[in-house]
């Protein structure tokens, strides 16, 4: 036993000094891409496992034609990244295979389909590894439902909390288990930074604070008190305190949740409470998050690779929406607003006015393939009209 504590000591030894170092990493600022004047931009595109690469195709379908141009004129490219199967990953034994982050480090943004995590054992999450690796820091996930006049936006922290140590906590076997949460001063000021900025610069005055502070106090007290100092220097926005649990609550009461306009949270509240958005809005299907760090940003859908709907037999049947909203949100990310209105405007026309062709994510609705067709028709419909499809394109 005696021996367990020291080598369990030495560990969190090794584990402070390494986070210590990346907060102080954290200080210096990598430089941002100006997308505006990029001469080239890369796309990585990875299919990832179960539903992943068949709502994929149909985002890529609509990519190729969005960007037919780019594409053509070698501004933009689409690159293939491969590896990133469970079953790959599990053959290496690494969560991203070297190769496969090597190429994925060539990409400027990625549009990345879920990935599998295998429960327990040490195989860390591709999607943690990828967060942590390319310092992927907001996990933005706007949430809206137009007819209850809600219109979220939730910034989660996206490398620290419980998930920056999650596969490294400690374990008496038998007796015991210790994972442990890691809150830095850098980390949140760098989130709080973009949440107060994303509402000034959309006209938003009221920014929740979502934590545990009175539970977790020193990580989330640090988190509270770095996100009201940051407040400060936005006078016009309301900053408010919450609590997660009376948060999950006001979320799912219909007299209270218009009222919020952006959330922000450490890393695992901001998991859970972006599902139970995704929810209000219509199911995880239909959201899609935004992955951004300084010098890279990766795209997704809330939604894991949804194995049970694979067994099932339904795969081909998953709805595409999460994917196709990552894929709006990326086309703005790459300061392309009018393609990425052109598709906002087409899912508008094909999941809340027309609906033609409805996907119920099981056999009774469409297959993902069909609403893909859909999808397209509209946007060439859409693209006639503003003369913007590929053989018409404005200079
Ligand atoms: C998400 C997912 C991931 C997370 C999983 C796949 C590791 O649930 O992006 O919300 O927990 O962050
Ligand atoms: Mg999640």
């Amino acid at each position: 036993m005696e021996e367990m504590i020291r080598s369990a000591a030495a560990q969190f030894e090794t584990l402070l000094r390494e986070q210590l170092q990346r907060q102080r990493d954290m200080e210096t600022e990598a430089c941002r891409k100006n997308f505006e004047n990029a001469e080239k931009i890369c796309i990585g595109i990875i299919d990832g496992d179960g539903i992943g690469p068949i709502i994929m195709k149909e985002a890529v379908r609509v990519l190729e034609k969005l960007l037919e141009d780019e594409v053509k004129s070698g501004r933009v490219c689409l690159t293939r990244i491969e590896g990133l199967t469970i079953e790959n990953r599990l053959a290496c034994g690494q969560s991203v295979p070297e190769e496969t982050l090597a190429a994925i480090r060539t990409c400027d943004v990625l549009l990345k389909g879920p990935t599998t995590t295998p429960k327990g054992g040490n195989m860390e999450s591709a999607n943690v590894t990828l967060r942590r690796e390319l310092d992927l820091y907001a996990n933005v996930r706007p949430v809206r439902v137009p007819e209850e006049n809600i219109d979220w936006v939730f910034f989660r922290e996206n490398t620290e909390g419980e998930y920056a140590l999650g596969s490294r906590g400690i374990e008496v076997p038998g007796l015991l288990s210790m994972d442990f949460k890691v809150t830095t001063d850098a980390g949140t000021r760098r989130i709080a930074r973009a949440a107060f900025d994303y509402a000034r610069r959309n006209g938003k005055n009221n920014v929740a604070i979502v934590t545990k502070a009175n539970i977790m106090k020193k990580t989330d007290g640090m988190f509270s008190r770095i996100a009201h100092e940051t407040a400060a220097e936005y006078p016009e926005i309301q900053a408010e305190d919450w609590y997660i649990d009376i948060m999950s609550a006001n979320l799912v009461n219909p007299a209270v949740r218009s009222r919020y306009q952006v959330f922000l949270l450490p890393n695992l509240y901001g998991d859970i409470l972006t599902d139970e958005a995704a929810q209000i809005q219509g199911g995880v299907g239909t959201a899609g998050s935004a992955n951004l760090g300084d010098r890279y940003a990766m795209f997704e859908a809330i939604h894991g690779s949804a194995p049970r709907k694979i067994e099932a037999g339904e795969g081909d049947y998953a709805n595409p929406a999460s994917i196709l909203k990552a894929a709006e949100m990326m086309l703005r990310h790459i300061a392309m607003p009018e393609k990425a209105d052109l598709l906002q405007e087409a899912m508008r026309i094909c999941t809340e006015t027309e609906r033609r062709v409805v996907v119920t994510g099981h056999r009774d609705g469409a297959s993902c393939r069909e609403f893909g067709d859909y999808l397209l028709e509209t946007l060439s419909t859409l693209q006639a009209g503003t003369g913007a499809h590929a053989g018409n394109a404005r200079s």
